[in-house]
């Protein structure tokens, strides 16, 4: 075709990939911060889940911590960008840390929803993946009501007070068909189960789903640079091999592209998390290109132009830039 080149051999590039607004938003929170505070400053696991930007801000003075009393008193704390239950910010008070929290607002929104239907006193069935940081914290704002639900086969094991009010609510960063799964199985067993008030699975993960959806059938492989803790990121794989890819990677760095990948491969779909900076996703072209992959065709599904305001305490100093 026109399109392949005189080897057949071409890329298919997803947009949009990469950085969402939320995450966008916490690494400019942890960088202004630097610059406004000076390191060392401190973040409350990791900011958004990808190796580079952690290590790079490491370098740069932020010290990672797993809770707050690794945090020296009157220290100055970052919240990452997948929110923190009502109980951090309590132990954060008591070590009188000064604290900025870069929760995503989409996460706020759903922690929001979390209370209000803990409030009208409803069991609250939160679809996610257990041990991952937000479903900690969403659920955290109300203990006593909020029963994970991690997939489709974890439905049967629930258990509620009341069939009559129940709602569903998820994790931002979930494939939405194993989750519109999941919904479908619960509401089986709880016919008057309710819908949340708006989509909890947020614009970016949706828009990346279906980015590496258009082009997954067309590819004998895809590869989506993300970091293995990252939800959304190895999510993409997963949509990636139902929606007809003939193989799906996730990689970090270029460097972890096995050459045997390639072999006999015409067309590779590349595509990053939201968490993963565009350079890493350049390194991964880059390398491509060598193996006679130069020729990149973006395939375009949806156009964002959200960016969300920083942090109040922060607000200032972009300002000044
Ligand atoms: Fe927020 Fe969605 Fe990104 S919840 S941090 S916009 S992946």
């Amino acid at each position: 075709t026109a399109t392949g080149g005189a080897t057949g051999k071409r890329v298919l590039l997803a947009e949009p990939r990469g950085y969402c607004a939320g995450v966008d938003r916490a690494v400019e929170t942890v960088e202004r911060a630097l610059e406004k505070h000076g390191a060392p400053i401190y973040v409350r696991k990791e900011i958004v889940h990808n190796r580079h930007v952690v290590q790079t801000l490491a370098e740069r003075g932020v010290v990672f911590v797993e809770e707050t009393d690794e945090v020296p008193i009157g220290g100055l704390l970052v919240f990452s960008a997948h929110g923190v239950s009502p109980a951090v910010h309590r132990s954060a008070a008591e070590r009188e840390l000064r604290t900025i929290d870069a929760t995503c607002p989409l996460v706020t929104k759903v922690h929001q929803e979390a209370k209000r239907f803990a409030r009208d006193d409803y069991d609250i069935l939160l679809i996610g993946h257990e041990g991952h940081e937000e479903v900690e914290g969403t659920a955290g704002e109300a203990p006593d009501h909020v029963r994970l639900v991690d997939g489709p086969d974890a439905v049967d094991a629930v258990t509620v007070r009341d069939e009559s009010k129940v709602v569903w609510l998820s994790q931002t960063t979930l494939s939405v068909d194993e989750t519109m799964a999941t919904v479908a199985r619960l509401r089986e067993r709880f016919p008057d189960l309710q819908d949340p008030p708006s989509d909890d699975i947020c614009y970016a993960t949706q828009n990346r789903q279906v980015a590496v959806k258009a082009m997954a059938a067309e590819c004998d492989l895809v590869i989506v640079v993300g970091s293995r803790n990252s939800s959304n990121s190895v999510r993409l794989v997963e949509v990636a091999l139902g929606a007809g890819a003939g193989a799906a990677h996730l990689v970090d760095y270029a460097r972890e592209v096995d050459p045997a990948w390639l072999a006999g491969v015409a067309t590779i779909g590349v595509t990053s998390g939201a968490s993963v900076p565009e350079i890493l996703v350049r390194g991964v072209l880059d390398l491509l290109a060598e193996h006679g992959f130069g020729s990149v065709l973006p395939v375009t599904t949806a156009n964002e132009t959200l960016v969300f305001a920083l942090p109040r305490e922060l607000r200032e100093a972009r300002a000044q830039r």
